[in-house]
């Protein structure tokens, strides 16, 4: 049945007698607070004939991330929304990406696209272009997980950044989410403490109990002071830091001699409208003498291949376990973007579209 709609597609494509249509988002109204259904259009774009090197995808699981709260007020709208999905190929004129492969690539939130995997190679983007090994048993959502940006993220921050030593102790905000929990395994891997705090007490089970992070903590219900007392008696030597604010300034206010923050995001401040204010930072940084260094992954686009092999190798090898929160529908795909900056995903969080 599946092989009969890849030859049909092929044919109208081919003769040209057809018509293929890809279904897209649209941002027509800048986010104000939490996004909103209304402030998107789903279009349909009519797509032309394949030239020669093109391929026709197929999104099979798109990735909604923190980022995309964050970026889209520096576009002039009406924009096509940004972000990375998995797609496999349905019509190829590209001898080196035959149909039935899955490829990764910045498409944004749309469910069919026509491109040339030659002019995209080396563009970072949100989610690098690649032809996808097979990595079955594993479902390739992951290419958008722990063997993707987030899962690269976690790889640079902590062995670029927070160069974490056996015996230290990290603490890692935003812990259940998708950088978050690779983040606490990699600190584990390391020989460190690993101290997360995370917004439910679920959540916090799930990192101490499944993979065994030292302390958890639900940052929405303890005193945040009192519980890096108790989760980190000897102090923070690394704090990776996906949420920013109030929290993030206890936490760098109690770092040892010569900590290490790396600075990945702050999501506790996306859906504001004015800039949340919180505890001064500089004496502890130069007391401390801290190295506070913010990143964006894509500066280790060179090595992008080393992080994903890393991370495969410790999946493969039973040591990285991952979890994902998996929405269905493109229809869903702004209910599944707000469920993500609610809070609701432990692990990845994906929408699945065929
Ligand atoms: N620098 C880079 O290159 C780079 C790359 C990827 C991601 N990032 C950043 O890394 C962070 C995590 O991204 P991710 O993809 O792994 O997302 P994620 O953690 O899987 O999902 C977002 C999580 O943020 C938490 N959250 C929402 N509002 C919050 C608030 N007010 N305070 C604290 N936590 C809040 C929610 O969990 P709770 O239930 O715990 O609240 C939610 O599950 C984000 O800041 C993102 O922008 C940066």
């Amino acid at each position: 049945m599946k092989l009969f709609h890849f030859h049909f597609i092929a044919k109208r494509l081919y003769s040209g007698s057809g018509i293929i249509k890809a279904q897209k988002y649209v941002l027509t109204k800048y986010f104000q607070g939490e996004p909103k259904k209304t402030d998107f259009q789903l279009v349909e774009e009519v797509l032309p004939d394949l030239r020669d090197g093109e391929i026709l995808t197929e999104a099979e699981y798109i990735s909604v991330d923190p980022f995309m709260r964050a970026y889209m007020i520096g576009y002039k709208l009406p924009v096509d929304m940004i972000g990375g999905q998995v797609a496999k190929i349905v019509v190829s004129r590209n001898e080196h990406y035959p149909i039935g492969k899955y490829v990764t690539g910045s498409f944004g939130w749309r469910t069919h696209t026509i491109c040339n995997p030659e002019k995209l190679k080396g563009n970072a983007g949100f989610a690098p272009f690649s032809l996808l090994p097979d990595i079955s048993p594993y479902p390739v959502s992951l290419a958008l997980g722990i063997l993707g940006m987030p899962g690269n993220t976690a790889y640079f921050g902590m062995k670029e950044i927070c160069r974490p030593k056996s015996g230290e102790t990290i603490v890692v905000s935003g812990a259940a989410g998708a950088v978050g929990t690779h983040v606490g395994q990699i600190g584990k891997l390391s020989g460190c403490r690993v101290v997360g705090f995370a917004g439910t007490d679920e959540k916090c089970y799930y990192l101490e109990k499944e993979l065994g992070f030292d302390r958890a903590f639900n940052y929405k219900t303890v005193d945040i002071k009192a519980a890096l007392k108790e989760g980190a008696p000897r102090k923070v030597d690394c704090y990776f830091d996906n949420v920013g604010g109030q929290i993030s300034s206890n936490i760098i206010n109690y770092m040892n001699k010569y900590g290490r923050v790396a600075v990945c995001g702050s999501i506790s401040s996306y859906n504001e409208s004015c800039s949340p204010k919180a505890t001064i930072l500089q004496p502890a940084i130069v007391l401390k003498e801290l190295k506070i260094e913010g990143f964006l992954v894509d500066r280790w686009i060179d090595r992008w291949e080393e992080g994903i092999n890393a991370n495969l190798r410790w999946l493969v090898d039973g040591k990285l376990k991952y979890e994902e929160k998996v929405y269905h529908g493109f229809d869903n795909m702004v209910d599944a973007f707000v469920g993500m900056l609610r809070g609701e995903n432990t692990g990845k969080a994906v929408v699945k579209i065929k």
